[in-house]
C-alpha cells in the first residue's frame, strides 16, 4: 500500500459523511499521522468515521463546527484540532486543509431566500476563507489545501445559482491565494466534482429518471463515487502534486464534455 502521506496531519471539513468521508479514509489508506474529522450535527457519523480511520492504525480526532457561524466557526475547528496535533505529535501544525463540507439546495433564483443565500455563501466561501485564515501561519512547509467547488462553475445550473456562485467565489479564492503560499512550498488546489453517490443527493438520484439523467451526463454513463472524487483529492495532497497550485481540477466525470 503506497504511504504518500506519512506523518501528514490533515483536516477535513464536513468528513463525517460523503466526499469528505472518503477522503479521510483516502488519506488515512495513505498512512497520514492524524487526521481532523470535521462534523456540523451527526456526532454519529463522526465517530463512525473516526473508528474507521483508526481501524487502518491511524490516529483520528472528531471536531465539531457549524460552519453557518462565519469567522467564529472558523477559528473553533482550528483551535480544536491544534490542540489534538499538539497533545498526539508535539506540535499545532497541520499540512494538509480539506474545505469540503456543504449544502446544495435546489432552490432557483426566483426560491432563493435571503436566509438561504446567506447560509450557503457562509458554509461555502465565507468560513473557509475564516478558516484558511486562521490555519495560514500553522500549515508547514509544503503543505496543501485543498478546496471542494462543482461541476456547476463549469455547466450551468440553474436549479442552483446560488450555490454555483458560491463555488465560483471558492475557485477565485483558490486562484488568488496560491502564489503567496508557494512561497513556502504549499499549494492551493481546488476539485469540482460531478454528480456523486451521498447523502446529498441521496433522495434525487433515488428517482429512476434523475438517475438515469445523471448518468447521461457522464462520458463514463455512471454516477460518481466518493471514493472517485477523494483520489483526486489525495493525489493533491501529495508531494506528487506539488507542482500543480492554483488550479481548478475537474472531476466531473467529464460531464458534457
Ligand atoms: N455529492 C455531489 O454530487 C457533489 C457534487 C459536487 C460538489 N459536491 C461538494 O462536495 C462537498 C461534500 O458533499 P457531499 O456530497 O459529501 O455532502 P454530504 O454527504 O451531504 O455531507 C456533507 C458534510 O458537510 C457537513 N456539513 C453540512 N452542513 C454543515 C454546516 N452547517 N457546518 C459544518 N458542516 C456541515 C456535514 O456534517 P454532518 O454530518 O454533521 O451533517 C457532512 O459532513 C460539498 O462541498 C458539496 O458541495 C458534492
Amino acid at each position: 500500500m503506497s504511504k504518500k502521506l506519512a506523518d501528514k496531519t490533515a483536516l477535513i471539513t464536513g468528513s463525517s459523511r460523503g466526499i469528505g468521508r472518503a477522503v479521510a479514509l483516502a488519506f488515512a489508506k495513505k498512512g497520514a499521522a492524524l487526521i481532523g474529522v470535521h462534523y456540523a450535527t451527526n456526532p454519529n457519523a463522526a465517530k463512525a468515521t473516526v473508528q474507521k480511520i483508526e481501524a487502518l492504525g491511524v490516529r483520528a480526532v472528531a471536531v465539531k463546527a457549524d460552519l453557518r457561524q462565519g469567522k467564529e466557526a472558523a477559528d473553533s475547528p482550528w483551535a480544536q484540532f491544534g490542540n489534538a496535533a499538539r497533545a498526539q505529535t508535539g506540535a499545532a501544525s497541520l499540512d494538509i486543509l480539506v474545505n469540503n463540507a456543504g449544502i446544495a439546495p435546489a432552490v432557483s433564483l426566483e426560491q432563493t431566500s435571503e436566509a438561504v443565500f446567506d447560509d450557503v455563501m457562509t458554509i461555502k466561501y465565507k468560513t473557509p476563507f475564516f478558516l484558511i485564515q486562521a490555519v495560514a501561519d500553522h500549515v508547514c512547509d509544503n503543505g496543501g489545501i485543498i478546496n471542494v467547488s462543482t461541476g456547476f462553475t463549469r455547466i450551468a445550473a440553474p436549479t442552483h445559482p446560488a450555490y454555483a456562485a458560491s463555488k465560483g467565489a471558492l475557485e477565485t479564492l483558490t486562484l488568488a491565494l496560491a502564489p503567496d503560499f508557494a512561497a513556502r512550498g504549499i499549494t492551493v488546489n481546488a476539485v469540482m466534482p460531478g454528480v456523486t453517490e451521498t447523502d446529498m443527493n441521496a433522495e434525487w438520484l433515488a428517482s429512476p429518471d434523475a438517475r438515469a439523467g445523471a448518468e447521461a451526463l457522464s462520458v463514463f454513463s455512471r454516477v460518481g463515487r466518493a471514493d472517485d472524487i477523494a483520489d483526486v483529492v489525495a493525489f493533491l495532497a501529495s508531494n506528487d502534486a506539488r507542482w500543480t497550485t492554483g488550479q481548478i481540477i475537474d472531476a466531473t466525470d467529464g460531464a458534457r464534455i
